[in-house]
């Protein structure tokens, strides 16, 4: 398949509270608002390529709107739509925010995705001018600042024929994959459409609600960029959810709080580059520390939370069936370091 499309450009989310989750972005994670159209907030990271990674807009409750990934060129945006619709999906063809004609369609397992060629490369002036030709803004003052977004997790009810339609249709290679120890579940998968393990993350949904998400990542340049983030988020009264630590899958060091609304954000940075095309992906166990590579340590329960919260009675242990409920969430326990 000729490659299709190139990487993610933003995510779109909602919130009930716009302005509390405008501030938040603004004062602890370092974004600033570049425009507001309608109800509509369009955030920026001081490296990002393009005018805006983030929109913000009002909803009832916390939830993914859509992503959005850039294509290789029209062509491919032609061609990405043709087969989306060849495979039975009917998306629309819309007018963006600066990106012109895109084309919007709600995938298999209930997630917005919007594809779209152009876009505004952004270059700022003035005091906000880099001295560097090729940074669209000089890098921010505010501590552990992200330069750019850098990945999106969503949740489904079949994380491999996830992975399986978009490789299929769309051309994502998929790069790791987590099984648990104790049953042939796929708990986990990474697939990519560039030389990093993800710009896409799938994880494990139990529940009866289609289309959640987990959380979306950004990118900072430095392990001590991320430590510091963390010190910074302490220091300001942002409780950390999760990290730092560094997962097995990816090689990526990580961090995960909460804003506002209760989304997910996580900070990222290191990991591999991989350019094989051909990359046949790997099969990980929670044991070998896909998660957690270190093994030191458990991930709290609320990481299992997606958005928007699931139906039924329990946020914290949705989908997760209580056989693989410990392996899936101590799977260090049987080593004796739970
Ligand atoms: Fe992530």
């Amino acid at each position: 398949m000729i490659s299709l499309l190139s990487h993610l450009s933003y995510v779109a989310v909602t919130c009930p509270d716009v302005e509390a989750s405008v501030r938040f972005y603004e004062e602890h994670v370092g974004l600033e608002v570049v425009d507001r159209i309608g109800d509509d907030v369009y955030l920026r990271c001081w490296g990002d390529y393009y005018r805006y990674s983030v929109v913000l807009r009002p909803g009832p409750e916390p939830s993914l709107s859509t992503m959005a990934w850039r294509t290789t060129s029209p062509e491919a945006l032609e061609e990405a739509a043709r087969r989306i619709q060849e495979a039975g999906i009917e998306g629309t063809w819309i007018e963006g925010n600066r990106i012109g004609k895109a084309f919007e369609f709600v995938g298999p397992w209930g997630h917005s995705m919007t594809l779209h060629w152009d876009v505004e490369h952004y270059k700022a002036t003035g005091d906000k001018a880099s001295a560097y030709p090729d940074r669209p803004q000089r890098r921010s003052r505010h501590l552990g600042a992200p330069r750019q977004l850098d990945h999106i997790t969503i949740a489904t009810s079949d994380v491999d024929a996830f992975a399986q339609w978009y490789r299929d249709v769309l051309g994502f290679r998929i790069m790791a994959r987590t099984v648990l120890d104790e049953a042939p579940i796929s708990v986990f998968s990474v697939i990519t459409t560039n030389e990093k393990s993800h710009d896409l993350g799938v994880v494990l949904d139990g529940s009866t609600r289609a289309g959640r998400m987990n959380h979306y990542a950004f990118w900072v340049d430095t392990r001590e960029d991320l430590l510091q983030a963390a010190d910074s988020l302490l220091e300001n009264g942002v409780p950390i959810e999760y990290g730092p630590s560094i997962h097995g899958i990816g090689e990526q060091n990580f961090l995960y709080y909460r804003e506002p609304s209760s989304l997910r954000i996580e900070l990222n940075t290191g990991g591999y580059r991989n350019y094989v095309p051909d990359w046949e992906p790997q099969t990980w166990t929670p044991s070998l520390g896909s998660n957690n590579f270190y093994k030191n340590s458990q991930m709290p329960m609320s990481m299992t939370e997606s958005f928007p919260a699931a139906d039924g009675p329990s946020a914290t242990e949705e989908g997760v069936p209580d056989e693989i409920k410990d392996a899936l969430f101590n799977p260090y326990a049987k080593q004796g370091n739970g």
